[in-house]
């Protein structure tokens, strides 16, 4: 056989001899021609057996549709009133000369050649191998990584730099529930899968990055939503010396930058993105999370706002102050005294900025409490014991004791935003292995039971629940 070359190459290599390796899209017979449709990664290919080549015709007939087979033949023109003006090989075709298989397939448990919309979910996600071959999810990916892409090399020249934290880490109270990881070592003793990177983020200010980001993988035992998954991805970022509107600033450019880039068919409502105040917001649209778009039948309209000045303490259901957003937070500047002394704390507003766009929140950050003592007093107006700020955010204090700068950033749900530029009604639509709406991988078969040897390494016991 030929070297392989990608379907999408072989309209520059008319009149030559070449192989195609894929998996077979459709067959079907013209007459007494095959024609089989190949697809790989770039697109279609039309292969056409002609019952001439006996041997090759034969052995052609009996292949069905997702068997993977490498085909060689020669590139040829189409007569034509036989070009296919919506496929991009659509002008040319391969002559079958010799066909491999690698691999046969049994028939797929659904189709792969609609949206697969109206498909059952469970049945995707259980074989979402085969679901990924459908054009749209891989087109998804595909505009995924493009987003990625853009965002590092932006970044980069931004002078950020790129920095992985730990999965393993601490449970801290963040606002979500934490998923748990026993450790086998420090028998008890459990680590945090992160709810987000905010505490190494603001560690590496005080180290003295100065600009950091990551396409940072989070946490959070939360039930799912369309919006929601228990694993999702953020783009996070953190700067040092920096005020709310620096951080609003590069956010902004950059949400535009990737608009006109990559999704240029989507029209910007408004810029700069305008800003509304939370209590403005909620007599306004009754909701801290407002769709402002002008016409909400236009699927390429983005409406993007901030939404500001948010209180920063709200009371719990027992009736304690707890925080609104973030922990870290520090408060406008005009209510640091009142945070310190930990007085009128009902109308202290927070740096908190969220990122709205149509409707849904895809990001949020604030400025935050560099000194050890107002980080110290959200803790204390949350009723928070002295052992306890101790032993939960003891090292972010001590930390803070040895030359904090100035610092603020912010994190996008980079699912929630890419579901929106593609016109998605689910994350799961944008992330190639998303979890059910209980939280199950069902491909995997997770979460599962583990052997005794496994828990006991663990020091864990599992006691049954009399029914
Ligand atoms: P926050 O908790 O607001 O802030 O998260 C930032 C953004 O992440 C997205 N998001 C989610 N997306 C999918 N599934 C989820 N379960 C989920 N939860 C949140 C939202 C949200 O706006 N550390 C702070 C950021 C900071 O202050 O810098 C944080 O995580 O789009």
């Amino acid at each position: 056989m030929e070297k392989r070359i990608y379907n999408e190459e072989t309209i520059k290599n008319i009149g030559k001899e070449i192989s195609i390796s894929g998996w077979v899209d459709t067959i079907r017979s013209h007459g007494k021609i095959l024609f089989i449709d190949l697809r790989d990664k770039s697109g279609i290919l039309q292969v056409v057996v002609s019952p001439q080549q006996e041997d090759v015709y034969d052995f052609a007939k009996e292949i069905r549709p997702e068997w993977v087979v490498a085909i060689s033949g020669v590139v040829k023109e189409r007569p034509e009133r036989m070009q296919n003006p919506n496929l991009a090989t659509g002008k040319i075709e391969l002559e079958a000369q010799k066909i491999e298989v690698f691999s046969n397939a049994e028939t797929l448990p659904f189709t792969i050649d609609s949206d697969g919309y109206e498909i059952n979910e469970e049945k995707r996600l259980k074989y979402r191998y085969l679901d990924l071959r459908r054009g749209r999810l891989k087109k998804n990916l595909i505009a995924r990584q493009e987003v990625l892409y853009f965002i590092r090399s932006f970044l980069k020249k931004e002078g950020f730099i790129e920095i992985e934290t730990p999965i393993l880490t601490k449970s801290t109270p963040e606002g979500a529930r934490d998923f748990l990881v026993p450790s086998r070592l420090q028998p008890e003793n459990f680590y945090a899968l992160p709810q987000s990177p905010q505490q190494y983020k603001q560690l590496l200010m005080v180290a003295g990055l100065e600009k950091y980001f990551q396409i940072a993988r989070c946490f959070r035992d939360e039930d799912p939503r369309a919006d929601r998954q228990a694993e999702f991805t953020q783009l996070d970022l953190e700067m040092s010396f920096v005020e709310r509107e620096d951080v609003m600033e590069i956010t902004e450019r950059l949400l535009i930058n990737i608009s006109r880039t990559i999704f240029p068919t989507k029209k910007i409502q408004e810029i700069p993105f305008p800003r509304l105040n939370y209590k403005e917001a909620m007599e306004k649209y009754n909701i801290d999370r407002p769709d402002i778009r002008k016409d909400k039948k236009d699927p390429d309209l983005l409406a993007f706002c901030w939404v500001v000045d948010f209180p920063f303490f709200e009371k719990d259901n027992e009736g304690k102050w707890t925080f609104t957003h973030n922990p870290f937070s520090a408060p406008k500047p005009e209510f640091m005294e009142d945070l310190l002394e930990k007085k009128n704390i009902k109308n202290i507003l927070t740096t908190q900025y969220d990122i709205v766009l149509n409707g849904f929140e895809i990001g949020g950050g604030s400025i935050r409490n560099h000194r050890p003592e107002a980080l110290e007093s959200v803790f204390e107006v949350m009723d928070y014991r002295k052992s306890e700020i101790k032993e939960k955010f003891g090292h972010m204090l001590e930390a803070f004791k040895y030359g904090a700068p100035p610092h603020g950033g912010i994190a996008w749900g980079l699912d929630r935003f890419l579901s929106l530029n593609l016109n998605e009604p689910n994350i799961r639509e944008v992330i190639a292995f998303p979890k059910t709406g209980d939280s199950r991988d069902l491909m995997m078969n997770a979460p599962s039971l583990v052997t005794e040897q496994q828990l006991k390494d663990l020091h864990i016991k599992i006691q049954v629940r009399k029914k």
